[in-house]
């Protein structure tokens, strides 16, 4: 009997040895090619986390889409086969609509005035209803910078010249719809296939911040890019709530800040890497152009009205100085 207990004490502690050395694997999904400003954020993110764990948890980053699309992501997060997820709040207003919120054409003045909404009370209550109501938490903002349209033909310089051009968009219901407003067709095409829809002429146009214009190689095929900066959509790195629960609360504090770190790294990234982007196109052959935001912005007014239910918010965002 003694043989017995000494045996079962011995596979106890070996299991518990070994339990203890062999790290919880988190996946993080992200559309965004190696190398892209969030997909090293969240790499970073990771030895946060790693090191304050002291190998507990680790995070493998899977860039260039190889879980799925954003959308399909996200549905794998939402079910927890998927930990985490980077992914942009204009996929998440699919799954939660008031995240659509922050895709609203000049709603952010500027890139310190989305800072200071997404950091403090109008950022918060969004996330907080978000993870009230769907199976996810929100780990860190990222930054995205503002979307401007691209072409094959000829540059969008004025609202009219929307009229009649297919657009590729996104799946978000604000930006089809801003399209179908200025006149021109949106067609949803996922991230991954957009190259090739421009390189086909399926498609005259798309829309876009430098990074992603960049990144996946649109100004190959569409090399007229104006700025007239339509909207600025932050995003997220997401974790699913019944990974999150899992965790105990010393855990979720290095999580969060893991998160904080992974924000202002990433911020740090995107300025330095955007502004790469724009100087790569240009030698690429892509023609940069900047129209007059105002008739943009004049024409995109009556399209907020399509969002009263959310004025309370929008107001709270405008509001922040
Ligand atoms: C941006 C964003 C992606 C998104 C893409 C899109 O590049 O970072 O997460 O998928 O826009 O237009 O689909």
């Amino acid at each position: 009997m003694r043989k017995w207990c000494l045996a079962m004490l011995v596979v106890v502690l070996l299991v518990s040895v070994s339990w203890a050395q062999a790290p919880v694997v988190f996946k993080s999904a992200d559309n965004q090619p190696d190398g892209y400003p969030t997909v090293e954020a969240v790499k970073f993110l990771g030895k946060v986390v790693e090191e304050a764990t002291k190998g507990k948890y680790k995070i493998q980053v899977y860039p260039g889409a190889q879980l799925g699309s954003e959308k399909e992501t996200i549905e794998q997060a939402l079910l927890g086969a998927i930990e985490m997820v980077r992914c942009s709040t204009l996929t998440l207003s699919g799954f939660y609509e008031p995240m659509g919120i922050l895709s609203l054409p000049y709603l952010f003045r500027n890139y310190d005035h989305q800072w200071q909404a997404v950091l403090g009370a109008p950022g918060q209550e969004l996330i907080d209803s978000m993870s009230k109501n769907l199976n996810l938490v929100a780990l860190a903002w990222f930054e995205a910078g503002a979307r401007s349209f691209y072409t094959i033909k000829a540059p969008i310089m004025k609202p009219e010249d929307v009229k009649g051009l297919k657009i590729r968009v996104p799946e978000s219901p604000v930006l089809t719809n801003m399209v179908k407003f200025l006149g021109g067709a949106p067609v949803h095409l996922p991230f991954g296939e957009v190259y090739s829809a421009l390189q086909t002429g399926v498609v005259d146009g798309a829309e876009n911040n430098p990074p992603s214009y960049y990144a996946m190689k649109h100004f190959e095929v569409a090399k007229h890019y104006s700025l007239d900066e339509h909207t600025r959509i932050p995003e997220l790195v997401i974790m699913s709530k019944s990974v999150w629960e899992k965790l105990s609360p010393e855990e979720k504090m290095i999580f969060k800040m893991a998160g904080q770190a992974a924000s202002v790294y990433q911020r740090i990234l995107w300025k330095q890497f955007e502004e790469r982007s724009l100087k790569a196109v240009q030698e690429g052959g892509a023609k940069i152009y900047n129209p007059d935001k105002g008739p943009f912005q004049q024409a995109i007014k009556p399209f907020y009205d399509q969002y009263s239910k959310y004025k309370e918010l929008i107001d709270k965002i405008l509001a922040v100085k």
